[in-house]
């Protein structure tokens, strides 16, 4: 593992004029997105772009415009000597971290909305959310112009959004989704996990444990969402400091619910433990035997 700090830059214009060199190099640039905050699940990001091409540049950027509550974004973890130090043991060559002056140097007054995807899920309870995830991931494409660029599974509705935003307006770089990283109890790794308190850590993993049990009622051969869905809730409820925000069975591409499964889906989930709120979700291929066989 490479254990040099990549290279850190603040400005729009010095990273074009760097990426236009290692572009001139004939090197195939990995983007990264990121908040900060880093853990292993963005560990896998980065790895897994540098399976695939040999410059990687991650961005380090809180998006005040994608955040619903004022009180998430102050809160949301910023350290970025930890993220570098991070970024250099997955080998990253850039790190892109603009202050919000240099992402919004003017109002930001154009904004891009990618519809029915973001509709349900956290489009529901975070309004405006997805606009600006769309918007910000539109503005760092434009700067990096990647040729392939890594999203995790576990915001798999986010990752929908931006699949279906770079189709419907031709953007010029391929997506590649990369698995969940789950701590060994299962709960998903996320940056909001580190303000949990011990209490909430210890019964976080039962989130996970309900989608598992909607999942095992899924492959065991039931179309019902309703009946799928009621197997991951009855689990749920048996931690009632849980408070529940959704929990639905939708179709994995366009993530809007079913009510027949014949198709694959996502068991889609957001909980609050305290102040933390938590989303998680497992995708499923059903097993469908037709009937006579
Ligand atoms: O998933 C995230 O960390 C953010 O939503 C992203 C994609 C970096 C946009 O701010």
């Amino acid at each position: 593992m490479g254990d040099s700090r990549p290279e850190l830059i603040r400005d729009i214009a010095g990273l074009r004029d760097r990426l236009a060199v290692a572009r001139k190099a004939g090197s195939p640039i990995g983007f990264v997105p990121t908040m900060g905050a880093l853990h292993a699940g963005h560990g896998a990001l980065m790895d897994a772009a540098k399976r695939d091409c040999n410059f990687i540049a991650a961005s380090i950027f809180v998006n005040p415009i994608q955040f619903n509550n004022k009180e998430d974004y102050e809160k949301y973890g910023r350290n970025l000597p930890a993220d570098l130090d991070f970024c250099a043991a997955h080998q990253v060559d850039v790190v892109f971290a603009p202050g919000p002056e240099e992402m919004y140097s003017t109002e930001q007054d154009a904004f891009v909305e990618v519809l029915n995807v973001s509709n349900g899920l956290c489009g529901e309870f975070r309004p405006g959310h997805f606009r600006g995830v769309a918007t910000v991931v539109t503005k760092l494409f434009n700067i990096v112009q990647p040729d392939i660029s890594y999203f995790g599974e576990k915001d798999a509705q986010q990752l929908a959004v931006i699949r279906r935003m770079v189709q419907a307006l031709n953007m010029n770089t391929q997506i590649t989704g990369v698995p969940t990283v789950r701590e060994p109890d299962g709960l998903a790794l996320s940056s909001r996990n580190q303000r949990l308190t011990p209490e909430e850590r210890a019964y976080a993993p039962i989130l996970f444990q309900a989608l598992d049990a909607a999942r095992l009622k899924a492959l065991g051969g039931c179309q019902s969402a309703t009946e799928v869905r009621a197997a991951g809730l009855d689990f749920l409820s048996k931690e009632p400091r849980i408070r529940l925000e959704y929990f639905e069975i939708v179709d994995a591409e366009d993530m809007q619910p079913v009510t027949h499964i014949s198709a694959r889906i996502c068991i889609a989930a957001a909980v609050w433990l305290g102040s933390v709120r938590l989303i998680d979700n497992i995708a499923v291929q059903p097993l469908i035997v037709s009937p006579g066989r």
